[in-house]
């Protein structure tokens, strides 16, 4: 799949099908998660592959009640650790460089899962000490988002984006 295709048919998926997803996917997700740049190719970043169905349930639970967490076969926590990116930039690493590059890492994990007919959604709305603790997280390691991934049952609309000229300014 082009890569234009994968990011122009990307929505959420919010309701999977309940079958499951075979390892090797898995794990040509997380090779694209890890192709992405990180600040000073620190790579701070850490990921978490949950197929527990109570692991998943208590995800959901610390995600204010998302049930699709758990609705979803396997869930990808990406997480970081900040001072991995502080300890090369400081501040702007612990602050800013980590943050990015756990989202490139989403981003990747999302467009590959379009280009093999996989669903995801990302979510970034949980108590992230809940998540840490049910993760058994080291200290210092920070989730960034979690991805519930599956074949989608369903495929929402998609949300309408602003328009380019509301949000792009040339300077010619
Ligand atoms: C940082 C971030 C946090 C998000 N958190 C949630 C979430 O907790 N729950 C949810 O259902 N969607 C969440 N989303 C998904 C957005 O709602 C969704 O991407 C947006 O509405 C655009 O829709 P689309 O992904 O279908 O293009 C999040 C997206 C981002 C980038």
């Amino acid at each position: 799949m082009e890569i234009l295709e994968a990011i122009n048919s990307r929505k959420s998926v919010r309701k999977f099908k309940p079958d499951s997803i075979i390892d090797e996917n898995i794990q040509k997700l997380l090779d694209a998660a890890i192709k992405a740049p990180t600040a000073g190719n620190a790579q701070p970043w850490y990921f978490y592959v949950i197929k527990d169905k109570s692991i998943k349930d208590a995800l959901s639970a610390a995600s204010l009640g998302q049930k699709f967490v758990n609705d979803a076969p396997v869930v990808i926590a990406v997480c970081v650790d900040p001072e991995v990116s502080a300890a090369k930039y400081g501040d702007r690493g612990r602050y800013l460089y980590c943050i990015q590059d756990s989202a490139a890492a989403v981003e990747n994990i999302m467009l590959a899962a379009v280009s093999m007919d996989l669903g995801t959604c990302w979510v970034g709305a949980f108590e992230e000490e809940k998540v840490k603790q049910v993760l058994n997280m080291p200290a210092g390691r920070r989730p960034a988002a979690l991805i519930p991934l599956g074949y989608p049952e369903k495929i929402d609309e998609g949300f309408k984006r602003k328009p380019l000229n509301e949000v792009v300014e040339y300077k010619n």
